[in-house]
């Protein structure tokens, strides 16, 4: 056996069937308030048809960034992004009060929103059904904010910042993805629709049959339900000894599997493996001092592996070849978890759909599932998506649609 393999990091030993019939237990049991999976349902309704002729406000709130802007929709239906502002997100780059956190929503959000208004708020963070902040994900630094009403606050701060009266209509950035994918084409010819991202952070969404939300009898009946499943945060699956030591350094309890693929970690955990390799002896004195000396960010490491930055390690070629062999599969394994993930939601949504046949349309939005080049990831998730899935009727169509998340939120502040 090799270092990775003795660590529990092996491909090869992963069943990923198994792994997909383990989501979808766990995504069922979410449904009645129950396991890992939040399973959070949305009271906002599909699009059911094109919206026309309007202009609304809207903000997305991200992982790094934040963006609020005007959409219109044209009498065609087609939206236009207009009159961008951009910000950093608060609490990403140090601690901040709830005041600080709120006045700097309302620095980048008040030039795109007038009183009276309804607003589409995309917040991509884990909000439950009372717009109540459950915990903070990505790392961000503004503890006031938990268990507030991040809804109710928004208004009250932007009619403390001159607009008065509006009313805030919140979906978490998969919603987001998922009305977008709905919008884009319609879903009366897919089997199933899902809005997947894999960014800074990463989740799934998809729309369920509400009978089957079983822990909330109040939805009304007969009706799809939009579902932020909160999928970062499975825990039923084979963790290696870097994971494990990871989450012992600066875990939250939460994101078990978010902390496996996604943007604000691969960096870090990467950082473990070589760490252990360089303790087991695997890393010449050099490159041992340099990888105890700090952690490497996803960009730093996938820029490395892929060939495109040298000097994020200084090593000898026959050692940087070490060193690829030894983070390329957290990179393999993160497209594993990913097309898990979808082909779980996937499944879900098209036996709510009553389809057991057919293509699923994915939605995928976020830079490490786009960006991603030390493999060809968007590629290898799609192997393992017709894998997993063609043997059961499906095919999957990938879509990126541009703006998601504001066009999600504008889709949200324009529903009637
Ligand atoms: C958050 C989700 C979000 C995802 C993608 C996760 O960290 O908990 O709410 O959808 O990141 O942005």
């Amino acid at each position: 056996m090799g270092f990775l393999q003795d660590n529990g990091l092996d491909l090869k030993a992963i069943d990923a069937q198994a792994l997909l019939d383990a989501f979808l237990k766990e995504m069922e049991k979410g449904l009645g308030g129950e396991g890992s999976l939040p399973m959070i349902p949305s009271d906002l309704h599909l699009p059911d048809g094109p919206i026309r002729d309007v202009e609304v406000p809207a903000f997305d709130v991200g992982g790094t960034n934040i963006r609020s802007a005007r959409v219109r929709f044209g009498s065609s239906g087609s939206p236009t992004v207009e009159n961008l502002r951009r910000g950093f997100m608060p609490g990403s780059r140090g601690h901040v009060t709830h005041a600080e956190f709120y006045q700097i929503l309302c620095n980048v959000l008040t030039d795109n929103v007038r009183p009276g208004e309804t607003l589409g708020y995309c917040f991509s963070y884990p909000v439950d059904e009372n717009g109540r902040l459950l915990y903070w994900t990505k790392g961000i630094q503004a503890d006031d904010i938990v268990g507030t009403d991040v809804r109710d606050d928004l208004a009250e701060a932007l009619a403390a910042n001159g607009v008065a009266d509006c009313r805030v209509r919140i979906l978490n950035d998969t919603v987001a993805a998922l009305l977008a994918a709905y919008a884009h084409a319609g879903a009366e010819e897919c089997a199933g629709v899902v809005g997947f991202i894999l960014g800074t952070g990463s989740n799934t969404a998809y729309a369920e049959r509400a009978d089957r939300i079983t822990k909330r009898p109040d939805l009304p009946q007969g009706t799809l339900v939009p579902i932020n499943c909160e999928s970062g945060n499975f825990s039923v699956f084979p963790r290696s000894t870097f994971d494990e030591a990871y989450e012992r350094a600066n875990g939250t309890g939460h994101g078990f599997w978010e902390r496996c693929i996604s943007g604000a970690h691969l960096g870090e955990l990467g950082t473990f493996v070589l760490r252990g390799a360089a303790d087991a002896g695997l890393l010449s004195p050099g490159l041992r001092d340099s990888v105890h000396s700090r952690c490497f960010s996803n960009i730093e490491l996938d820029d490395f592996c892929a060939g495109r930055r040298d000097d994020v390690l200084f090593c000898a070629p026959g050692e940087a070849r070490t060193v690829r062999a030894l983070l390329i599969p957290i990179y393999e394994r993160a497209a594993l978890f990913a097309a898990i993930n979808i082909a779980a939601a996937g499944l879900a949504s098209a036996r709510a759909r009553g389809l057991t046949s057919g293509v699923i349309r994915v939605n995928a939005d976020g830079s490490t599932f786009w960006k991603t080049a030390c493999i060809p990831f968007v590629d290898r998730v799609k192997e393992h998506l017709a894998a997993l899935l063609g043997p059961k009727g499906f095919t999957v169509d990938i879509l990126r649609i541009d703006d998601a998340p504001l066009l999600g939120a504008a889709l949200a502040a324009a529903a009637r």
